[in-house]
């Protein structure tokens, strides 16, 4: 069911976690908030006694919410959602003692989801990231990244990236794509890494030019790539105009993340074994960290990326489900905040920061992520009473409302 409010509207009796900067309060929070809703922006945030006359004085259509909890629309800025197959038996052959490093150099991990990705039609690759991304929704997510990186040849990228704009037609959400063809070697390059390299520098601008691309990310690591091939993709990326971000040091220090803020990469992800000079590089960049303890969690990880140093230093730092079949098979970015919390014990405000202004940063859109006029009316309606408890329930999904340029996308069936 969709609700079209009249413009502009007033949305009140709630409280709004703004994650204004420089706000007073925590969390940017007003315990009698109001919102003025103008089409697809937001008009007027603050405190309904301080409502302007106008609005106060009823010109605007009124939505009571009954004291319950707004927060801008969480942003999951890291995902590879369109791919066929499952890795289920994967899991299984982990949970008896293979590592995830030697399933993929036996040819099996990312290998074996991009022969299940070539194998499926396009219809099936958008239905089964349809419902993927209907998860994520329905727990509040109004803005989603989507990698390729499951084709890893021209026509298949340019599938599973169509795939990724489609999702974004049919779907009342942002979609962000990123060509992601640096994620491994496929069989038919076995031995010619630079060979492969070179043809996904032919087909980059092609797909930039059909307006498929966003932004470029690349796997930098042992099983992937070198960071001597990893700069000649962002090389080319720089040329086209196109930003960068990387998969860097997730299972080793590649120093990917000092190559990657070169080109004033959006993002550095994963970062378990980010070390000095990666943080030192990535504040002079303004680089955002992203966290994904999904497959921190996942792969049974014990080294935890530097969270005290990335804090000290103050690089924002972002939480997304990177969502995939390998290392992360996670459709709730509701859950990423309590496991940041649990894993890494981010604060519960740094854990909300980390999927709205921070998330919003590392997309490079900053049209989002808080709730001040001006912003898109990219916002939810929780039925909680502070927002620390977006960390602290799991498996509920509290969510009651989810409005997306102004327009009420989604009531929840759940109103616990
Ligand atoms: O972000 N690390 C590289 N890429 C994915 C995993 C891909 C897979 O195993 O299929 C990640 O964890
Ligand atoms: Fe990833």
């Amino acid at each position: 069911m969709t609700i079209a409010p009249a413009s502009p509207t007033l949305w009140h009796n709630c409280r709004v976690a703004t994650l204004q900067a420089g706000a007073s309060s925590p969390y940017g929070l007003i315990d009698d908030g109001a919102l003025v809703v103008d089409g697809a922006r937001l008009l007027w945030v603050g405190a309904r006694q301080a409502l302007p006359g106008d609005f106060a004085g009823g010109v605007c259509q009124r939505i009571d919410l009954g004291g319950a909890l707004v927060t801008p629309g969480l942003i999951d800025c890291h995902t590879h959602l369109v791919y066929g197959g499952t890795r289920a038996d994967e899991f299984e052959q982990r949970l008896q003692g293979a590592s995830y490093e030697a399933i993929a150099r036996a040819g099996g991990g990312i290998r074996s989801t991009v022969a299940a990705t070539r194998a499926a039609s396009t219809d099936e690759l958008l239905r089964l990231a349809m419902a993927r991304a209907q998860c994520l929704q329905q727990q509040g997510v109004t803005t989603l990244e989507i990698k390729s990186g499951y084709g890893l040849s021209l026509a298949h990228e340019r599938r599973c990236l169509q795939v990724a704009r489609a999702l974004g037609q049919r779907l009342p959400l942002t979609v962000r794509t990123t060509f992601l063809g640096a994620h491994a070697l496929p069989s038919e390059y076995e031995g010619r890494a630079d060979d492969y390299i070179d043809a996904i520098c032919t087909w980059l601008p092609e797909l930039a030019h059909e307006g498929l691309v966003d932004a470029v990310d690349a796997f930098c690591e042992h099983i992937a790539f070198s960071p001597v091939q990893v700069r000649r993709v962002f090389e080319l990326a720089r040329t086209i105009g196109l930003p960068v971000k990387l998969h860097a040091e997730q299972l080793s220090d590649q120093g990917g993340a000092v190559l990657a803020c070169e080109f004033g990469a959006l993002s550095c992800d994963h970062l378990e074994y980010l070390g000095e000079a990666g943080v030192r590089a990535m504040v002079a960049a303004g680089s955002v960290a992203v966290l994904l303890p999904g497959a921190f969690y996942f792969l049974r990880e014990t080294k935890l990326p530097p969270i005290a140093a990335l804090r000290q230093h103050d690089v924002p730092m972002a939480l997304a489900t990177d969502h995939n079949p390998g290392s992360s098979p996670v459709l709730s970015l509701l859950l990423m905040l309590n496991m940041a919390c649990t894993l890494f014990r981010l604060t519960p405000e740094e854990a909300l920061r980390a999927v709205t202004v921070h998330a919003a940063r590392a997309l490079g859109l900053p049209d989002r992520g808080t709730l001040a006029a001006g912003q898109r009316a990219d916002f939810c309606v929780w039925a909680l009473d502070h927002p620390n408890e977006l960390s602290y329930w799991l498996g509920r999904n509290p969510c009651q409302t989810v409005v997306v340029a102004g327009q009420a996308v989604l009531p929840s069936p759940i109103t616990n």
